[in-house]
């Protein structure tokens, strides 16, 4: 089904199923343990051996000898594969370093060799008993000393243009009476989802499976045969459930590579999770930021000159965190200006962490706007009011789809008690603690991929959908199942949802926020082909009824079950409906905190979110998401930071002790409320996303609450207690 107009009436409009709170259909399993993650696969016919990777021990350099002999005769030992004798091997689409370095080594724990053995502990003894010898050469490790040589990147088609000047900043910016000039800067940050990376592989002949945890399978089916230098239908990936991702499974990395060539060598199938102290370095991060924004507004306020710049590092080849992005799209002003530019560090590989570019961007913009409306004497939220715009404002013929970044912030003050607050920061006191109420927009796109299904009618009725869609712990399955109930006229549990393997129609996948609307949008589409199959089996035309798990017309009703074996395959793709008006999903955060005015300990008191993004498909669901995004961003406020050594070239703090994420008892009760909306441009599912969209702000709205309630703005992230004193 291609999809070039808005939607008009549809049978996703019915509401019957689709936008009722529905707890997830996949809860039981999984409160019960029974749902197969990656590691607890029994996929495999053979028992499978374990494999232990092996990280390198510098950042930078070259592997001068790798002494395997002692290893080869440890206990239990089946095969050791390094880049000598894995064969010649390709490098996918989405990597930036190898995943099997050497001798070459281009980062700080990229895997060197993989162990396998008939245990996890002999697997683990023997690898300590491999003796690399490395010339260690000079390393890119400081961003801030690299600054100087970055670079606008390459347009790679999926980052935005470099680049971006409408009108002329430096004048208009050079003659505003009111200015503001301020650098923020945002650290390195590790997704640290519970589950590891985890891969079981089993050859059989020339065909390959792997059960792994991957947010994305068609990319990942791809890349893997590239890299093996296959044919992609000879590789099968399976990932039904996913605990977690947040962008660090979007992409193919070392333990399927790992596990694919150990059980090659060891003639068995072969496990590997990647040990957690592993994760931080061998895989990808959110890089770090430093960020500088330039705004001039007249002095009633109106914004006339906008600047945001950018700078961020990865290793040779890869790309920007594009931090200034939501900025091109926010806020009116006639003169603008941004820029993401890049620098070469010898870190690990940087790469998307929700909401990549906008997390990180918001955390600076919405600080500064903050900082303006104090300087203009206005309201935060006035003062955004004041500013916003219905088009795009560097293409004003473009007009936002919907966009109700307005009444978000009108309900959000007046839920959260806005009117109350003393607009003079540092006034308001709790016994020992100093409190203080802030505000942020919440602003992330809406993205458009194209995602295939298959519908079946089974012997009793019931529909069976098929796509390779992941949950990450979103509910896809449950909305999917919504999905189909709806518009085939059945109720929820006559709806059995099979996801994340690459043998079934390939979908849009879980990233980007994009999950719900478009793999529903696919399913939507393979539904509505069935329809047409039963309703001209059935003898009926357009008229066909679908209700009650029958279809009905001509004065008829058929049971559904009585098209048992009707299949339908189709899916969604997209015209240039999205060019011709943005697509973006919008928020306010509000935020109250409470610091201790003896030792600067911050609390978190309250937040509120108000998000409109279009129907919301699942409103439990949707909520688990925004206060996960929520809870996130305090986390990215107060805590996160990869701790990068600046000598050695690496992340310190690799393991969940040292990198500190919040917990409960750092999280107040959450409130989050959707704006009812539809976009009838997004999708026949009207839906957007709102997984990312959570996230988007929130720093920044807790960031304007400890400036509120001391009187002290900090402007590197994260905020920690020392930054106050
Ligand atoms: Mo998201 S960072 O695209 O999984």
């Amino acid at each position: 089904m291609r999809f070039d107009q808005p939607a008009t009436t549809n049978p996703i409009d019915q509401g019957r199923v689709v936008g009722k709170p529905t707890p997830r259909i996949d809860g039981p399993l999984k409160t019960t343990g029974t749902a197969p993650y990656a590691y607890e696969h029994h996929g495999a016919t053979a028992k499978p051996a374990i494999g232990y990777v092996i990280g390198a021990g510098i950042a930078k350099g070259r592997v001068a000898a790798m002494d395997l002999v002692a290893a080869r005769k440890a206990p239990g030992v089946l095969a050791i594969v390094t880049a000598q004798n894995a064969g010649k091997l390709g490098k996918g689409k989405m990597n930036t370093a190898k995943l099997l370095g050497g001798p070459q080594v281009d980062h700080y724990h990229q895997a060197l060799a993989v162990v396998v053995a008939e245990t996890f502990e002999q697997a683990r003894a023997a690898a300590a008993l491999v003796n690399i010898r490395y010339e260690t050469a000079k390393g890119r490790f400081d961003l801030a000393e690299q600054k100087a040589h970055a670079q606008l990147p390459k347009d790679n088609g999926f980052s935005g243009a470099p680049e971006s000047r409408v009108g002329d900043f430096d004048a208009s910016f050079a003659k505003a009476p009111v200015q503001l000039d301020a650098s923020y800067t945002t650290p390195d940050q590790g997704h640290a989802m519970m589950e590891p990376h985890a891969t079981l592989a089993a050859w059989n002949g020339r065909n390959l499976t792997v059960w792994t945890a991957n947010q994305m399978i068609d990319w990942a089916v791809g890349d893997l045969a590239l890299t093996l230098g296959m044919d992609k239908k000879n590789v099968r990936v399976v990932s039904p459930y996913v605990g977690g991702g947040f962008g660090g499974k979007l992409f193919l990395r070392a333990d399927v590579l790992l596990a694919a060539l150990g059980a090659r060598a060891a003639k068995r199938p072969v496990k590997i999770a990647l040990q957690r102290p592993l994760m931080f370095n061998n895989t990808t991060h959110r890089p770090a930021t430093l960020q500088r924004i330039r705004l001039g507004a007249d002095k009633d306020g109106k914004l006339t000159a906008i600047s945001h710049e950018n700078w961020s590092g990865d290793l040779p080849g890869g790309g920007p965190e594009t931090a200034v992005n939501q900025t091109r799209l926010l806020y009116a002003a006639p003169h603008r200006y941004t820029a993401n530019r890049l620098a070469v560090l010898d870190l690990p590989e940087g790469n998307a962490m929700r909401a990549p570019g906008e997390a990180p961007g918001m955390m600076a913009l919405e600080v500064a706007m903050d900082e303006m409306a104090e300087k203009l004497g206005l309201d935060p939220i006035a003062f955004r009011l004041l500013n916003d715009t219905l088009v795009d404002p560097e293409k004003p013929q473009r007009p936002f789809t919907q966009r109700r970044l307005a009444d978000c912030f009108k309900l959000g003050a007046e839920k959260f008690g806005w009117s109350k607050r003393n607009a003079k920061p540092a006034q308001q006191r709790d016994g020992r603690w100093l409190v203080g109420q802030g505000v942020a927009a919440a602003f992330r796109n809406n993205l458009l991929m194209k995602s295939k299904a298959r519908v079946r009618i089974e012997a009793d009725g019931r529909a069976v959908v098929e796509t390779d869609m992941t949950d990450i712990g979103t509910g896809s399955y449950t909305v999917i199942a919504q999905t189909a109930a709806e518009v085939l006229g059945l109720a929820l549990d006559r709806v059995v949802v099979r996801l994340g393997d690459s043998s079934f129609p390939a979908s849009c996948g879980s990233g980007g926020q994009w999950g719900g609307n478009n793999a529903c949008a696919g399913v939507y589409a393979a539904c509505m082909k069935l329809r047409a199959l039963v309703a001209q089996k059935a003898g009926l035309g357009e008229g066909a009824e679908f209700a009650g798990g029958e279809v009905r017309g001509g004065g008829q009703a058929q049971p559904l079950a009585k098209f048992a074996g009707l299949v339908a395959e189709d899916g969604i793709e997209y015209g240039d409906i999205a060019n011709r008006a943005q697509q973006s999903t919008f928020g306010a955060h509000f935020v109250e905190v409470g610091v201790d005015a003896f030792t600067g300990e911050i609390r978190v008191r309250r937040m509120l979110a108000v998000c409109a993004a279009g129907r919301i498909l699942n409103p439990i669901a949707a909520r688990s998401q925004v206060i996960g995004a929520m809870t996130m961003g305090v986390g990215a406020a107060l805590m996160e930071e990869l701790q990068v050594d600046k000598r050695r070239g690496f992340f310190v703090n690799h393991d969940l002790a040292g990198y500190e994420v919040p917990v409960h008892a750092d999280i107040p009760h959450q409130d989050v409320i959707f704006l009812d909306e539809v976009d009838p441009s997004s999708s026949p599912m009207k839906a957007k996303g709102v997984g990312e969209l959570g996230i988007c702000g929130v720093g920044a709205a807790v960031a304007n609450a400890i400036y509120h309630a001391t009187g002290v703005r900090v402007r590197e992230y994260p905020i920690t207690l020392e930054k106050l004193l």
